[in-house]
């Protein structure tokens, strides 16, 4: 089938592609990344192109049709008026002819900006790996050991260690590192079992890897495992996103798709060697001086690392493959570290409450204190932990991705240029808000020009628009406001947080009913499965909330409070502690007791199903209503 040349801009990436494959698969097969949060099913429209054949017009001079027609779906989300000036849908438009495809600054996916240090806790160092310097005597002709056997002999006298096992590989390197060190080799051994590594001489460096595997963003926390301490990090987008941004897309692409999970798996492992690059040129080592890795993620992301069908997560009873720790081998793998090394998953709890979850757990210990805490992991999903030392309750909250900007009319991720902070004046209703990658707020002349709007300024939007006396605590917009950013369409009402000049778009940026509808659904099932746990303990209030994962960094508590995100504490007792789930990540990597901990605390919290409560409907309702205006801006 023919070949043609297809370019994307402003990226530059270029390559052959197959007639009739879509843009979308020709945007990942040349690397670049495009939104989307339907998984290519032509209902998202977050994957909007321009479409132009080589001199830049849309249909070539001569009459022919560079890309496939458009779709009745495409027809619906886009309108003709911007079909006519060139605009598709990735997902939809199959290559028929050499295109350059312009991608609109809203299209593009970004480098997140992620918090990439863990708050890093004190912990007792007790790695899995230990490596061990040996001097090994000569072979001799009439003493026919071979050298293996005369290693093992040294292991058992000097260091009382015996019937170890060797990997292949390391045993392999074993000749040429004894006679290349002069007979001076040293062994990474792997809980007192198994070696892993020779080196020949003396070989002191001995990294490890956590891995924190969420479906946006992919984090990795190179540990110095004497010391403990980070030494690298590095964050970068999950390159499935291009799947779909939730795990019920990618879930589904392995249904419907044979290929789908080695697609999904291929490209992560890519992303994941790539990140392992960065860290260990950082840290300036080699990718093998790495020996030791773990792994968390929540139950898909876990399951598609592990290549286990996740099929059956993406439907009742949502049953795991696996709960248990599992360790594998980097090798087998393709993890790009010690080939030998072993990687450590951490176990799952039940359903979405995944690995990721009992990292933050054994990160924050709500098991070993009296006040009642209830963390909040919120992503994709919602995930909560509520107890004591006495018990802990779970649950997973079909949050949306509102809060990661995915459905908002001009939502997205915290990348550069997003709005990240809004104020409203609660008089005159005039804004002033923040964009990541400038500190200046948009009446201070910044140089960042705004392309949407992140999670966190949805929340300050919401707080601030009921503040503001602009919507409802039904969340509805008041009627008949005379304001020049009051725009009274026909289809919904909406409200102008950045005027078009003030933006890289060409055009303002809104919060329209839908936004507000869309904050509601995902602040009702956070609110109501707080509610419902806390009943489940018999309590009335909580002693601290703790925000886990980057999302909590960036919101203003008190109007998370306002709008009554979780259920009413003081703002104080409010606590971000930045990427938990990594450092729970990265304590079960220098403590193997944090494992044991983890496979303990994973078996011992009680999850709860709340769509099997009687009364979870009225709940959800009940819990999407706004707080009552007297407590509304408290400040
Ligand atoms: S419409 Fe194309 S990815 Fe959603």
């Amino acid at each position: 089938m023919a070949k043609h040349s297809v370019i994307f801009q402003p990226a530059g990436n270029r390559g052959n592609i197959q007639e009739g494959k879509t843009i979308m698969e020709a945007a990942r097969k040349l690397g670049v990344g495009l939104q989307s949060t339907c998984g290519g099913h032509q209902t998202c429209g977050k994957c909007k192109v321009k479409v132009l054949d080589q001199h830049g017009y849309y249909k070539s001079k001569k009459g022919q049709e560079k890309v496939s027609p458009p779709t009745e779906k495409e027809k619906g989300l886009l309108g003709e008026d911007a079909i006519s000036e060139g605009y598709r849908l990735a997902c939809a438009t199959q290559v028929l002819g050499a295109l350059t495809v312009e991608v609109p600054p809203e299209t593009q996916v970004s480098h997140e900006v992620i918090s990439k240090t863990a708050i890093q806790k004190a912990v007792t160092l007790k790695p899995a790996v230990r490596k061990l310097y040996l001097e090994v005597p000569k072979p001799q002709l009439g003493h026919s050991q071979g050298d293996w056997e005369r290693v093992s002999g040294v292991l058992k006298e000097h260091f009382a260690l015996k019937d170890l096992t060797i990997d292949h590989e390391a045993l392999a390197a074993l000749p040429k590192a004894l006679r290349s060190g002069n007979w001076k080799v040293t062994l990474t051994l792997f809980m007192e079992k198994r070696v892993i590594r020779i080196e020949s001489g003396l070989a002191e460096k001995a990294f490890g890897l956590a891995l924190d595997v969420g479906t946006t963003t992919l984090a990795g926390y190179l540990c110095d495992l004497p010391t403990g301490e980070v030494v690298a990090t590095e964050a970068r987008s999950n390159p499935q996103i291009s799947y779909g941004e939730d795990v019920i897309s990618r879930i589904t692409r392995t249904i419907r798709n044979q290929e789908g999970l080695n697609e999904l798996r291929s490209c992560l492992f890519d992303s994941l060697n790539e990140l392992v690059q960065a860290v260990s040129q950082e840290a300036n080592i080699a990718g093998e001086d790495i020996i030791d890795a773990t792994i968390v993620g929540n139950t898909a992301m876990h399951h598609i690392f592990l290549n286990l069908d996740p099929q059956h997560l993406g439907s009742s009873p949502f049953t795991p493959v696996l709960q248990s720790p599992m360790d594998i081998n980097a090798r087998d793998f393709g993890l790009s570290i010690c080939p030998g090394a072993n990687v450590h998953a951490l176990p799952v709890e039940a359903g979405f409450v995944g690995a990721d979850n009992v990292a933050v757990v054994i990160a924050e210990e709500p098991y070993n204190q009296d006040d009642m805490m209830l963390v909040i992991d919120v992503g994709t999903n919602g995930e909560l932990v509520l107890g004591n030392r006495k018990k802990l309750v779970s649950a997973s909250c079909a949050t949306g991705p509102a809060f990661e900007g995915a459905h908002i009319k001009f939502g997205m991720r915290a990348a550069r240029g997003a709005i990240e902070s809004i104020k409203i004046d609660p008089d005159s209703r005039e804004v002033r808000f923040k964009v990541v990658g400038d500190d200046r707020w948009s009446d201070q002349a910044p140089a960042v020009k705004a392309t949407g709007i992140c999670g966190s300024a949805i929340i300050d939007a919401t707080a601030e628009m009921l503040h503001a006396g602009i919507i409802n605590r039904r969340g509805a917009f008041i009627k008949n406001i005379s304001n020049p950013r009051m725009l009274y369409n026909k289809k919904e009402a909406e409200f102008v947080i950045a005027w078009a000049d003030e933006t890289d778009l060409g055009r303002d940026i809104t919060v329209c009913q839908n936004d507000i509808r869309s904050m509601q659904l995902g602040k009702g099932a956070l609110l109501s499965g707080a509610n419902l746990l806390m009943r489940q303990l018999d309590i009335e209030n909580v002693d601290k909330v703790i925000l886990a994962g980057s999302f909590g960094l960036h919101i203003d508590r008190q109007n998370a409070l306002d709008m009554g995100l979780f259920p009413d504490v003081d703002a104080e007792a409010v606590y971000s502690t930045g990427n938990a789930a990594g450092e729970g990540a990265r304590l079960a990597l220098v403590n193997t007791d944090k494992r044991r901990e983890a496979a303990d605390i994973a078996r011992r919290i009680e999850y709860m199903e709340l769509s099997l409560e009687s009364d979870f409907q009225t709940e959800f309702v009940r819990a999407m209503i706004f707080p009552a205006p007297q407590k509304v801006g408290e400040k």
